[in-house]
C-alpha cells in the first residue's frame, strides 16, 4: 500500500494543509484502489465504519463518489440533503460538529465558508472531508491531478491555463495543487478576475520550492501557447445570485474555450472541467441564458467538450477513486 500514514485520522480541509508526498501518497494510494476496483478485488479497508455526508449545496459527482467510494471500503453513509438537517438553522456547526462525531467515523461537508467546514473539523473529534467549499475544492484537484498523471505520465512542468473567474474555489484549489506539485499555473480572466493576492503570495513562496510557476494574463492567445491542459468552470457558481449572471456573460465571454483557443494551444493539450459544464442547451438554465443572452453554449463550446482531446469523464470517474484514497488514508492505517 502507498505511504499515507501521516494523514491517518486528520481531516483533508484544503491541499495548503498537505506536503507534496502526502499528496503523492493519496494519488498512488487512489491509482492502487482504482486497479484493484476495476480487477474487481475487493478493498473493504473500513469494513464496519460509518460517514456522514453534508450537503448544503447540490452534488451529483462528489455526493455520488462518496457514497460508492464508501460502500466499497465497506462503510455505511449517511446524506444529509440541503434543506433536511437541522444544521445551521436550529442547530451551530460546532454542536453538530460533536453530535455527528459521537455516531459517525469521518464526516463530508459540501457548503459556504471554509471557515464552516474548518470549524467542523475543530470540533468533530473525527476525520472531516471538504466536498466543496466557496473557497476551494480539494477532492476535485485530487482526480483532477490523477487524470493528468494519467495522461500524460507526469504532473511536473506540465502548464495548465485555468479559463473564467479565477477567484473561486476550482481556480484557488488548482493554483495550489500546482504550486505544489510543480506545474506551470496560469489564470487567464479579466484582472478582477485575479485570484486573492493574499492566496497568491502563499502560493508563490511554495512555488519557489518546487519550480512551480504562476501567471496571471488577460489575453487567451497568450496564455494558451504552449498549454498541457486547458481547464474551465462554470461563470457562475453554486450559490452566487442569479443577477450576476449578465455581467459574467459580458465580462468571461472572452475567455469561453472553443475550438479556435484549443487549435492556438495545439494538438497534445486536453481540455478538463470539474463539471458540470454549460456546454449545449440541455439543461434548464442553459435554455434560460440561451433565451435571454442569445447563447448557445457559455464557459465551453460543445465541439471541444465532445473532441477527443476532452478527458472530462475520465476525470469525472477519477472523483470516486481519489475520494476512496482519502477516506482510506485518513480512517485506516493504509
Ligand atoms: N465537480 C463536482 O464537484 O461535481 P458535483 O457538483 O456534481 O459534485
Ligand atoms: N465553481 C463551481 C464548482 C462546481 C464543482 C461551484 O462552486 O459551483
Amino acid at each position: 500500500m502507498s505511504n499515507c500514514s501521516s494523514l491517518y485520522r486528520k481531516s483533508f480541509l484544503k491541499l495548503l494543509d498537505l506536503t507534496a508526498d502526502e499528496i503523492v501518497g493519496l494519488l498512488d494510494l487512489a491509482s492502487e484502489l482504482k486497479t484493484r476496483k476495476k480487477a474487481g478485488i475487493p478493498h473493504k479497508l473500513c469494513d464496519g465504519m460509518n460517514i456522514a455526508l453534508i450537503f448544503e449545496k447540490t452534488s451529483t459527482r462528489t455526493r455520488c463518489a462518496f457514497e460508492v467510494a464508501a460502500s466499497d471500503l465497506g462503510m455505511h453513509a449517511t446524506y444529509l440533503d440541503p434543506s433536511g438537517s437541522q444544521i445551521g438553522k436550529k442547530e451551530s456547526i460546532a454542536d453538530t460538529a460533536r453530535v455527528l462525531g459521537r455516531m459517525y467515523d469521518g464526516i463530508e461537508y459540501r457548503g459556504y465558508g471554509q471557515d464552516i467546514v474548518e470549524s467542523l473539523a475543530k470540533y468533530a473529534g473525527v476525520p472531516v472531508w471538504n466536498g466543496l467549499t466557496n473557497e476551494f475544492h480539494p477532492t476535485q484537484v485530487l482526480a483532477d491531478f490523477l487524470t493528468i498523471l494519467e495522461h500524460f505520465g507526469s504532473l511536473h512542468d506540465k502548464k495548465l491555463v485555468f479559463m473564467g473567474d479565477a477567484r473561486y474555489n476550482m481556480a484557488n484549489s488548482l493554483m495550489v495543487g500546482c504550486a505544489k506539485m510543480g506545474l506551470h499555473f496560469v489564470a487567464c480572466a479579466p484582472e478582477i478576475y485575479f485570484p486573492n493576492p493574499d492566496l497568491v503570495r502563499t502560493c508563490q513562496s511554495l512555488a519557489q520550492e518546487t519550480g512551480a510557476t504562476l501567471t496571471f494574463e488577460t489575453d487567451p492567445v497568450k496564455a494558451v501557447k504552449d498549454a498541457d491542459v486547458i481547464y474551465t468552470d462554470v461563470w457562475v457558481s453554486m450559490g452566487e445570485p442569479q443577477e450576476v449572471w449578465a455581467e459574467r456573460i459580458k465580462d468571461l465571454r472572452p475567455y469561453q474555450v472553443n475550438a479556435s483557443l484549443m487549435s492556438l494551444a495545439g494538438s497534445k493539450a486536453v481540455f478538463m472541467h470539474c463539471l458540470p459544464a454549460f456546454h449545449d442547451l440541455g439543461t434548464s438554465i442553459g435554455r434560460e441564458i440561451h433565451d435571454t443572452f442569445g447563447l448557445d453554449a457559455m464557459e465551453v463550446t460543445d465541439d471541444v467538450f465532445e473532441s477527443s482531446q476532452s478527458i472530462v469523464f475520465n476525470e469525472a470517474e477519477n472523483r470516486m477513486h481519489t475520494i476512496k484514497a482519502v477516506m482510506a488514508a485518513t480512517l485506516c492505517e493504509v
